[in-house]
């Protein structure tokens, strides 16, 4: 049997990904198994040499180990390479390869919601691996990408280092302006009360140009990204979509099979 995993940290065990892909192994009679595996931050170079060791046939990383596993990996795709981020990992004659499929899974979302973001001023909040991820697919799509976030000097570093225009959190409400598209890559999705990022959206608009607001999580309620949009009669996405676009792109380079993605997006209710 072969089998396949995603390693996380504690919250990969909410992780949809062995729904989904066990549901298409089971569909294609494929005899496979997919898990999810907690691992913790300190012994992940041991737990890529261990999946080695035992013959896994892919893995997928996620938070929080998508930057950090880079080091242990034999090579990167070029497209992981660029992003400094890898999401899928292939095994090849005893070496670990690490891709992204954030950045065509994303993209697979954009061209899911008929939206072309070239030369429309696009706005990206966060800055961490999965910000890098969205910020290569729009650049490969002609988009005019603002990164706000929490850190300027880390937003500093990524637009230096992927393109974009770096702008503090306390900014927001102007830059949102001029925004055809808002992207949400932090895991702030919810007002838990002191949120300063869900306080500065509450107050910011109208957003006359806005029309399309993604929020790569999924499964949140009162999500403030969702009630942005409404107040600006914007259209909302979460990010299930992207979620079984990355997934079916992994699959690909794994088995070498694309089966149809509402092969990916039934085992989340989506199709
Ligand atoms: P991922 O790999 O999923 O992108 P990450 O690398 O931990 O995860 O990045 C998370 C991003 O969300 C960061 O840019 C973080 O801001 P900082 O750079 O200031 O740490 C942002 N973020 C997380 N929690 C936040 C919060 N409560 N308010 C604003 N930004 C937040």
């Amino acid at each position: 049997m072969k089998i396949y995993c995603v390693i996380g940290d504690e919250r990969v065990n909410r992780s949809l990904s062995p729904r989904m892909h066990n549901s298409v192994f089971s569909r294609l009679g494929m005899g496979s198994m997919y898990i999810a595996v907690n691992v913790n931050p300190a012994t992940l170079g041991k737990a890529v040499d261990a999946m080695k060791c035992l013959g896994f046939s892919g893995v997928n990383v996620t938070i929080p180990h998508k930057e950090a596993i880079i080091p242990y990996l034999d090579c990167l795709s070029d497209e992981a390479a660029t992003v400094g981020a890898v999401n899928t990992l292939v095994f090849q004659s005893g070496s670990a390869i690490g891709h992204n499929t954030d950045v065509g899974g994303f993209g697979d979302l954009l061209d899911f919601r008929g939206f072309n973001p070239e030369k429309s001023d696009v706005v990206i909040v966060g800055a961490g691996g999965a910000a890098r991820a969205v910020i290569c697919s729009l650049n490969d799509r002609g988009a005019r990408i603002t990164v706000i976030n929490r850190t300027l000097e880390k937003t500093i570093k990524l637009t230096e280092n992927l393109g974009g225009s770096p702008a503090p959190l306390e900014d927001a409400p102007k830059i949102l302006e001029k925004a055809m598209l808002l992207v949400n890559t932090t895991d702030v999705s919810e007002d838990s009360g002191g949120s300063e990022l869900a306080s500065i959206l509450k107050h910011a608009g109208p957003l006359r140009r806005l029309k399309l607001v993604i929020d790569i999580n999924y499964g949140r309620t009162n999500n403030i990204w969702s009630l942005l949009a409404q107040r600006n009669t914007a259209e909302f996405h979460d990010g299930l979509y992207m979620l079984a676009a990355q997934a079916r792109r992994s699959f690909n380079l794994w088995t070498g099979l694309k089966p149809d993605m509402n092969d990916f997006l039934s085992p989340l209710g989506l199709s």
